[in-house]
């Protein structure tokens, strides 16, 4: 048994002595005294990490080769979209707002519902195939994706063999977990004063720390906190009719009649309904790329957020008793904004993060691609 002593390099990480237990070192990432620290970036297969990168981008992985991943996650926008509600397949429309890709690959589990909680591979899947999201077959993808030589070529560098569509789903996810947050004022040591009594605040009078926990700021956990619904999901047909499907497909009850998103409920059907209206805690990190908040765009301005939990949040049955009035006054709401805004770091726009070459879909097929084993 020993002590290990990791050396802080931030103003509040302090040094903090991890016991080493029958000589097993079960130190990973830099701890923090309150928990919070910079996102670690992952290892990444950079040949992987290139050819997911492609595949992000092309719009040929939509049945009707009209969007890409990178349509709704906009690495302008911190990989959301700057709307309310996302756009669908053609011929649907969203109904809940595109979350920031940046550290998703560090969850543990993925949508505003959380309702896939295995892997990357399995979110990748369900982006592609979905019918109001890429609406692809992956047979079809498969033979698509194939008979390109640059994905021939980048497949074989990649240590995949020929293209198919189990490492397609491999790839996307290594290129994911090369969006790490970085260069934050938070995680760099230039918080301004205000940010830092944002920082106090966050943590002990708002209370928002007892949620928004860790690295990323979330606990990976759904919560309900009674954000109004957005009335577009039911004003507009294409909008309605999308989520209709969605809640046929995962069984909600009574479909045709609820006016309301019902959230992390679609996992647990509770008979009670005490899950219904809760969604998962988002991250903190980036927010200044990914307005509007909330799974439907319904907070515009960080300034908003910070007043609807002062204001005790929305009104539910089943809102979490910690959303109550807080009684802050202007300055120190506005101190939260500013410490909201320090975990901001740089945009992931760099040809690193996107891929800048034009897609040429104008290729001659391989040869014999018809033949070729998959
Ligand atoms: C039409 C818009 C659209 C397209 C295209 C799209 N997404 Fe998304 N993405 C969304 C929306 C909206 C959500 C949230 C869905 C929900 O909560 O039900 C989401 C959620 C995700 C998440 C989960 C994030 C989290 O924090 O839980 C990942 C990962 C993701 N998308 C990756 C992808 C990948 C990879 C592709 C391409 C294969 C893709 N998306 C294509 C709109 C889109
Ligand atoms: C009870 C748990 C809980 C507490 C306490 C809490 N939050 Fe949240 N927060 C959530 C959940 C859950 C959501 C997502 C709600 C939704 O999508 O409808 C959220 C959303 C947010 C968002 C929007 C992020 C985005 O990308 O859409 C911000 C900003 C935020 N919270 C800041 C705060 C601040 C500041 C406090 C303290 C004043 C706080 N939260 C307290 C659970 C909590």
């Amino acid at each position: 048994m020993g002590i290990l002593v990791i050396k802080g390099f931030r103003s509040h990480i302090i040094k903090v002595a991890v016991i080493v237990l029958s000589g097993v070192v079960t130190a990973s990432a830099t701890v923090a005294a309150d928990g919070f620290g910079p996102v670690k970036a992952p290892k990444v297969n950079a040949k992987k990490a290139a050819l997911g990168k492609r595949l992000f981008f092309d719009q040929r992985l939509s049945g009707d080769a009209a969007i890409s991943c990178a349509t709704c996650h906009v690495p302008s926008k911190g990989f959301s979209d700057g709307l309310a509600l996302s756009k669908a397949y053609p011929g649907s429309d969203g109904f809940r707002n595109t979350p920031t890709l940046i550290n998703a690959a560090q969850k543990a589990a993925w949508f505003h519902d959380g309702r896939i909680g295995t892997n990357l591979n399995d979110v990748t899947r369900e982006s592609i195939t979905e019918t109001y999201n890429m609406n692809m077959d992956m047979r079809l993808m498969q033979e698509r994706v194939k008979q390109d030589p640059v994905y021939v070529k980048m497949f074989k560098d990649a240590g995949y063999g020929e293209p198919s569509n189990g490492s397609i789903r491999k790839a996307i996810p290594e290129y994911l977990k090369t969006l790490t947050s970085r260069g934050a004022a938070f995680d760099n040591g230039k918080m301004s004063d205000a940010a830092k009594r944002g920082f106090e605040l966050f943590k002990g009078k708002a209370g928002c720390a007892s949620c928004h926990s860790g690295n990323r700021f979330t606990d990976d956990q759904p919560h309900n906190t009674a954000v109004p619904n957005n009335p577009e999901i039911w004003k507009n047909p294409l909008r309605h009719v999308t989520y209709v499907t969605f809640g046929l497909f995962l069984g909600i009850e009574n479909i045709m009649n609820i006016r309301r998103d019902v959230g992390a409920h679609i996992r647990t059907h509770k008979a009670d309904g005490s899950d219904i209206g809760k969604f998962m805690t988002p991250t903190l990190r980036e927010l200044k790329q990914t307005a509007p908040y909330m799974h439907n765009g319904m907070i515009k301005t960080l300034k908003d957020v910070v007043e609807f939990y002062n204001n005790g949040g929305g009104n539910d049955a089943n809102k979490d008793p910690r959303i109550k009035p807080l009684d802050l006054s202007k300055e120190e709401q506005s101190n939260l904004v500013v410490f909201l805004e320090s975990l901001s770091g740089k945009p992931l726009t760099g040809s690193q993060h996107v891929w800048n070459d034009k897609i040429d879909v104008n290729y001659k097929p391989i040869k014999d691609w018809l033949k070729q084993r998959n």
